[in-house]
């Protein structure tokens, strides 16, 4: 690890010198205001952790289970685009650092690397992000390409549908650099459209994706694929109803990064309404904002299967690659342990809402079994 990195901050820093400011802003960035982008982290700092003592912390385990894949760290990668930007290997180190660590790398169906390279390079399930497109045939054939590649699950964004206004995109005119690609399809027309002002990803998103979306297309996807089906991108607790009417089997509560709905909420602070929409019947996850080992406890403790981290696996990349975004792992998975045990849970199932002091933001929740 690079002296002096300590912390998930630090290796954003650092991140930013080396990076082209046109990557780092499109990494770093959110929509309009950024108000999200900086609440999803903030709203973790106004939670307090109400810690309980003398309950015998000697032995910690930081394992469980998603969609009934046992993982050591109850954090996986989130999907981001382009890694390859970070560093030339892209999701391929991401992956291998994720297998080291023995949890999931969701891959963005706008990956530099192909998604069969990622498989190859993974030694722990890989989980599928998915973009529908307006040509329906070519995502089919990359739901199926996912699928024959050995990707365990498909992640549906659902946030995505429209593009959140990236003012640092608009002003540096985002571009892919010179000699990367998306490798996972239109590999005759893939490149961003060369003639427009403002954000060249933009104006292939408005171009390429499909707006009409609609909850009658999750049948679709399934007739597509029988993987599990996650979708991603929930914050409203009726949405979360609906995913379960239909049928999926976990949801992702995100508002990606705080790149799309400007002024969503944080969320975290949506997660415990959206747990109790769902009622245990299916599994929650969450992205956003996590920065801390402290920031999963609040997570798992209001209700989260897991959580996903996006732009500081980013940073771990751009900083030394693999060995980046595993030091990036290791400084969370050790700040987690710490905190758990501070806490007083050996467990990660032992993180109830009762360690949440109801008044900071979560909800005042049941006593945990042996209180
Ligand atoms: C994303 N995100 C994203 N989500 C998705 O479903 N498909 C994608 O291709 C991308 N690409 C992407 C690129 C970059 C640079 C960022 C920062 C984010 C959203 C991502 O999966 C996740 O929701 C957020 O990044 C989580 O917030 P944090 O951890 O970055 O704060
Ligand atoms: C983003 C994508 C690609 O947020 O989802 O930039």
């Amino acid at each position: 690890m690079p002296p002096g990195l300590l912390n998930l901050d630090d290796y954003e820093r650092e991140a930013e010198r080396r990076l082209d400011r046109p990557v780092y802003d499109y990494y770093a960035g959110g929509s309009w205001d950024e108000i999200t982008l900086r609440e999803n982290h903030r709203a973790f700092d106004r939670i307090s952790l109400n810690y309980r003592v003398l309950r015998d912390v000697s032995e910690r385990d930081l394992g469980t289970t998603v969609l009934g894949s046992k993982i050591n760290l109850p954090i996986l990668v989130a999907p981001t685009a382009f890694q390859a930007m970070a560093n030339p290997e892209g999701e391929v180190a991401t992956v291998r650092a994720a297998g080291r660590f023995g949890t999931i790398m969701i891959v963005s169906t706008l990956s530099n690397r192909s998604v069969e390279a990622i498989t190859a390079a993974a030694t722990s399930p890989v989980w599928f992000q998915l973009y529908v497109y307006r040509d329906r045939a070519a995502t089919r054939a990359l739901i199926e390409r996912a699928a024959a590649a050995g990707c365990r699950a498909i992640v549906l964004t659902v946030d995505a549908q429209v593009w959140g206004e990236r003012e640092r995109d608009a002003r540096n005119r985002f571009r892919l650099p010179d000699g990367l690609r998306m490798s996972n399809l239109f590999a005759d027309k893939e490149d961003f459209p060369a003639d427009v002002a403002g954000s060249g990803l933009a104006a292939y998103v408005a171009s390429m994706f499909d707006a009409s979306l609609s909850w009658a297309d999750l049948e679709w996807v399934r007739s597509v694929s029988r993987l599990p089906l996650l979708i991603k991108g929930i914050v409203h607790p009726e949405d979360a109803r609906l995913a379960v009417e239909h049928g999926v089997d976990g949801i992702i509560v995100s508002n990606h990064g705080g790149r799309q709905v400007d002024t969503a909420p944080a969320t975290i602070e949506v997660l415990a309404g959206v747990c109790e929409a769902v009622d245990g019947r299916i599994e929650v996850h969450l992205d956003g904002g996590i920065r801390r080992g402290s920031d999963v406890v609040k997570a798992l403790a209001l209700g989260a299967r897991a959580v996903a981290i996006g732009r500081p696996a980013l940073w771990g990349l751009a900083v030394d690659g693999q060995a980046g975004v595993e030091a990036v792992l290791e400084i969370l998975r050790r700040e987690l342990d710490a905190v758990m045990g501070l806490c007083g849970a050996t467990r990660v199932e032992e993180l109830g809402p009762d360690l949440i002091t109801p008044s900071s933001g979560g909800r005042p929740g049941a006593d945990r079994s042996e209180s």
